[in-house]
């Protein structure tokens, strides 16, 4: 089973793909970590990535596919695939389809995470995470026990660079450039499937899951309408 998540910066994607990929067994594969983690290595990727993500800029499709490639050969003691932030071109798309189509799989489920403008904003400026084990935290939504400190390594939580609120904006309008495109792509091979984001963490979940299941019961996408 290969699921895609797509939507804007701090719409929850990293959040929901956490639990989802627990739930299923479905092995993640989140672009914006991998590249984080290799940041914080200095590997030669790393160093050649920094720039863009610092900046709010998409890292070159070559390297991100690679990186995608890469991961994905391994192949996975999981169900299949979670991507998260993954394909954000249509060049990305297509290149996906085909790598996908080379191993013999093919994308299962699209979730498009809708979240209104300010919230987002809330959620990117509130945001904060743990360098060493990149677990993810907010200010008001999900606070550590001890104040600032990560819950699981004890070391002092940071706001990510790209956070800030001029790289934000400029994030999001490359999200609607060059990303939102895509919802239109599957959403013409039936596989897109609108999720509003705006709600806690627990009913985005309810909501996704629901779509999962029902996909693995019946083996295709059932309307909206059954699951409400
Ligand atoms: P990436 O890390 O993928 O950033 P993004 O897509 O902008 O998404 P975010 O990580 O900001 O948000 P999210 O939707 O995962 O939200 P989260 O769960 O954290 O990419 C970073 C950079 O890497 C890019 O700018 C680019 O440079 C590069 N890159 C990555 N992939 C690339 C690609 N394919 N091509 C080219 N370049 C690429 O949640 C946000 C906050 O809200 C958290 O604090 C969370 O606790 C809280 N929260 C989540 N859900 C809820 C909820 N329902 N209610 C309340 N709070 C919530």
């Amino acid at each position: 089973m290969v699921i895609l998540m797509i939507g804007p910066p701090g719409a929850g994607k990293g959040t929901q793909v956490e639990r989802l990929s627990r739930r299923y067994c479905l092995d993640k594969v989140g672009t914006g970590d991998i590249l984080r983690q290799e940041v914080v290595k200095k590997s030669e990727l790393g160093v050649k990535v920094e720039g863009y993500m610092k900046k709010g800029q998409l890292v070159p499709d070559d390297i991100i596919i690679d990186v995608v490639a890469g991961r994905m050969e391994w192949g996975s003691g999981c169900r299949g695939y979670l991507l998260d932030g993954f394909p954000r071109t249509q060049e990305q798309a297509q290149r996906l389809d085909h790598l996908l189509q080379e191993r013999g799989e093919k994308i299962d489920l699209v979730f498009n995470i809708e979240v209104s403008e300010p919230e987002l904003i809330r959620r990117i400026s509130g945001r904060r995470i743990c360098t060493k084990c990149f677990r993810l935290y907010h200010i008001d939504y999900l606070k550590p026990q001890v104040d600032e400190l990560c819950d699981y390594c004890g070391i002092p939580l940071i706001q990510r660079e790209d956070d800030r609120e001029e790289v934000v904006r400029k994030r999001l309008t490359l999200y609607r450039e060059e990303t939102e495109p895509l919802l239109e792509y599957y959403r013409c091979q039936s596989k897109l499937i609108d999720i509003n984001g705006n709600s806690h963490t627990e009913e985005v979940f309810r909501q996704i899951s629901a779509y999962i299941d029902s996909h693995l019961t019946h083996g295709s996408r059932s309307k909206k309408a059954e699951l409400k």
